[in-house]
């Protein structure tokens, strides 16, 4: 049986949390209830092979946590722990929100963090979403012209996110096996 998918978020005001919902919803049986990564540990995070990663940006082209306002821990806080942990064999996808409108600079900046700390730990990262039919100047999360994950808008665009959210999970569903 294919390994249950672990669904964690970063969030301040509640939509990244909102979007992992919806995601969880959309893959049903397949998918644990998402955890807010600023109240998990470690070894709970790493007890899972396939995990589903989304944040939001703050502070400018930064992860959520203490020194970007929120009022407890998140990705910034947690990325640091994860640091020479083993993620080899473990498949993770990335999804983060922005405001591309605001912070076209710096738009979905966060997404690439975690990729980057994923990645050196050994993780593969599935899941390159297209950056066509955004508008913004600059994301360190563009690589080419694919971002390293679901770029999603929920200012701006938020009338596109549901069907995004559907053709990056089809995706997904072939990119995980
Ligand atoms: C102070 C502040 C800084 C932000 N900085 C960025 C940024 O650098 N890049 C970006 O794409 N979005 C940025 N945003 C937009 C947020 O990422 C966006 O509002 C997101 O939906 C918030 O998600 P949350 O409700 O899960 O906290 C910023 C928002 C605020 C309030």
């Amino acid at each position: 049986m294919a390994a249950p998918i672990a669904i964690y978020f970063g969030t301040d005001t509640g939509r990244t949390r909102r979007i992992a919902k919806l995601i969880a919803q959309k893959l049903g049986d397949r998918a644990l209830a998402p955890v807010n990564i600023g109240r998990s540990t470690v070894d709970d995070f790493l007890a899972h092979e396939v995990l589903i990663l989304g944040t939001p940006t703050y502070g400018e082209g930064a992860l959520p946590g203490l020194s970007t306002g929120l009022a407890q821990e998140s990705w910034e806080e947690f990325l640091p722990r994860l640091q020479g942990r083993d993620m080899r064999g473990k498949t993770v996808a990335l999804f983060g929100l922005g405001d591309q409108d605001k912070y076209a600079g710096e738009f979905v900046d966060a997404m690439l963090l975690i990729h980057d700390a994923v990645v050196d730990c050994g993780a593969r990262v599935v899941g390159a979403w297209p950056a066509a039919g955004y508008d913004f100047t600059a994301s360190l999360a563009l690589v080419g012209d694919h971002f390293v994950g679901l770029a999603l808008d929920q200012i701006n665009q938020a009338a596109l996110s549901d069907a995004r959210i559907d053709a990056w999970l089809r995706q997904l569903a072939g990119e995980l096996g």
